[in-house]
């Protein structure tokens, strides 16, 4: 089938949610995405942090084809072997204690606002930051602070508000004794690659605990291994300090590398609120996506590639700062392998010029690059992309 024909019974039939590229994908290797007439992409989104490892990665590969000749699905009402076990993992990784498995982020969070409420009944309110995302089902819409998304929606959940992004000031005026919890990104991703600092997350997780609230971190976007450490808030509060860390946290994404899979990760303080029957989802956990995820770890630290994701990272920033000298170059920001060029002009058109060089990547918050490549990229491969992008930066009229 040849993309004109894709194009035209999507068109017809499909609901138009999405604007996509003209791309009609193929297959996959390593870091590059195949079309069908053979065109080679350098795929720098890694379909938007999921495909972590890239394409077509032989262990995970084989993984699948064995608990293809298993059982696929079994419901939550039947143990397998791989749950019990990824949850564990997911727990020594971030030193809290339990986890609960979803399907995707948007129910990760979701997740996180039942058992938050659950935890700090009779308190409702839910703080969260301006430009910040965190999904589109109605809990998690309700606490994304773009107006964009919202707006249509409305009237959203109840108990909503917005704090001032890494305004240490406003999170203290804001969080009064009825708020039952604090999400927030540590790098807001859709938001345009905006860290916040330490000095807000310190006071985040004093303010939580002090006024009885939990401090949720979503990391779907930017946790599990993309800065080079296991989450990116471990750069304020290492594994070994638990008094700094999160009550929970929330993933997805790379979880199971591109098998929908996401999880919560809590302390037992919060865990304790939630009792059987309270919570859960029928495909939630199961057994292909955990294993799927249980080698994703596995080749993480058989291969070093946390130690890559900092190395290659610091490398592909340093490249991208040489563009600095432009006049269209904004700024160049980011950690690890989550990094932006924010432009001063809209980045759209950009992005469609390096579409038809072979190169992918997106245009987030209208003026912000987003890069978010596989680990496994290589130093010749960001080459060839920087020597693509200074020219095409270079003809933009500021
Ligand atoms: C930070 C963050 N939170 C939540 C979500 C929602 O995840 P999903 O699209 O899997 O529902 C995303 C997706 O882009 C995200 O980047």
């Amino acid at each position: 089938m040849q993309l004109a024909h894709v194009k035209e019974l999507e068109k017809k039939y499909l609901l138009g949610t999405y604007s996509r590229y003209e791309l009609l994908a193929d297959r996959g290797t390593g870091a590059y995405l195949i079309d069908k007439s053979n065109k080679r992409y350098l795929d720098l989104l890694a379909g938007i942090a999921v495909n972590a490892l890239g394409y077509n990665h032989p262990r995970i590969k084989q993984v699948l084809r064995k608990q293809i000749k298993r059982p696929i699905h079994v419901s939550n009402l039947i143990y397998h072997e791989y749950q019990g076990r990824l949850a564990e993992k997911l727990c020594k990784i971030s030193g809290l204690d339990r986890a609960f498995f979803t399907n995707s982020g948007t129910e990760s969070i979701e997740g996180c606002l039942k058992f938050a409420r659950a935890y700090a009944r009779p308190k409702f309110r839910v703080l969260s930051l301006d430009q910040s995302f965190h999904g589109r089902t109605f809990g998690a819409l309700s606490a994304t602070g773009q107006k964009q998304y919202r707006e249509q929606f409305e009237p959203l959940v109840p108990g909503f508000d917005f704090v001032e992004f890494d305004d240490t000031e406003d999170l203290e005026r804001k969080l009064t004794d009825d708020v039952c919890a604090v999400l927030i990104e540590t790098i807001q991703g859709e938001g345009g690659i905006r860290p916040i600092s330490e000095r807000f997350y310190r006071a985040a997780r004093e303010l939580t605990k002090k006024r009885g609230a939990v401090l949720i971190m979503d990391e779907i976007q930017c946790g599990l291994g993309r800065t080079g450490q296991w989450f990116a808030f471990h750069r304020f509060a290492p594994p070994t300090n638990k008094e700094m860390a999160p009550d929970m946290i929330a993933l997805a994404k790379p979880l199971g590398l591109g098998i929908p899979l996401g999880a919560v990760i809590l302390n037992e303080k919060v865990a304790a609120a939630i009792q059987p029957g309270q919570h859960g989802t029928t495909f939630g956990g199961g057994p292909l996506a955990c294993r799927a995820s249980l080698e994703y770890f596995n080749i993480l630290e058989e291969e070093k590639l946390l130690e890559r994701a900092r190395a290659i990272g610091a490398y592909f920033k340093e490249r991208l700062e040489e563009l600095k000298d432009l006049p269209v170059v904004k700024d160049v920001r980011g950690e690890g392998l989550m990094l932006a060029v924010e432009l001063k002009i809209s980045g759209k058109e950009i992005v469609k010029q390096l579409l038809q060089q072979g190169f992918i990547l997106n245009c987030t918050h209208e003026t912000v690059l987003r890069l978010l490549p596989p680990f496994i990229i290589s130093e010749k491969q960001i080459d060839k992309f920087v020597r693509a992008l200074r020219p095409i930066l270079e003809a933009q009229h500021v």
